[in-house]
């Protein structure tokens, strides 16, 4: 059976020392001996790719790195902007059209579609996320992240069932590997969601900002 996947979205959150701390208090989760139906993907800023990926090296970490963002144009006169390329260095899944990114940023299906490309281009995963069932799945894309607004950073979780139709809706018009759901998950209603079928995992925003909390998470998952 496929592991779990559970992924972290720090989103612009930590300092290099609270970076630090938290991969102190996440190294205990070595001593679990779940790696083989779990999987985790952490997504730091940038600015903490580096160190996460030498913690998880030095540590033997059983964990992935992703990237939240990634430029929709390759190397070159971008400024400001982080390429496919450069995040290769580091990790091996990004996010991509995260309602945050599409609300804020004014990312739109084009631009998505774009960034879906460089990530394909340049070897690393992009997790889509989508917020509803009327967003475009790109071609290529192997994993996708439910993430209904109002659900996220409020709370308030989407059900497990309405999750559970999408996914079915989703994966009768393409093919994925992974559906994921995201909003608001906790320790107390991961296993609603990961015992519920068509899902296959979580992206968890909120509660994997606490590095305890989030081994609750992936505990409880
Ligand atoms: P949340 O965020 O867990 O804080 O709701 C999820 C996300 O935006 O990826």
């Amino acid at each position: 059976m496929k592991p779990l996947l559970i992924v972290a979205n720090l989103k612009s959150n930590k300092t290099l020392g609270e970076a630090r701390e938290w991969l102190e208090t996440i190294s205990k989760i070595k001593d679990r001996k779940f790696s083989n139906q779990k999987k985790i993907i952490v997504c730091p800023p940038f600015t903490l790719l580096q160190i996460f990926r030498d913690f998880i090296l030095e540590n033997n970490l059983p964990i992935e790195l992703g990237s939240q963002n990634i430029s929709h144009f390759p190397q070159g006169a971008y400024t400001g902007e982080i390429n496919g390329a450069q995040i290769k260095d580091f990790a091996n899944y990004t996010l991509v059209g995260h309602s945050e990114r599409r609300g804020s940023f004014g990312e739109d299906e084009s631009v998505v579609e774009e960034k879906v490309r460089m990530s394909i281009d340049y070897g690393l995963t992009p997790i889509l996320c989508i917020q509803n069932i009327d967003n475009k799945i790109f071609q290529g894309v192997s994993i996708v992240a439910y993430e209904p607004v109002f659900a996220i950073g409020t709370g308030r979780p989407d059900t497990p069932q309405d999750a559970s139709e999408i996914s079915k809706k989703i994966k009768d018009k393409s093919k994925l590997e992974y559906f994921l759901y995201g909003g608001s998950v906790s320790a107390d209603n991961v296993r609603s969601f990961t015992e519920t079928e068509g899902l296959d995992g979580v992206l968890v925003g909120t509660d994997s900002l606490d590095a305890e909390k989030f081994i609750s998470i992936v505990n409880n998952a």
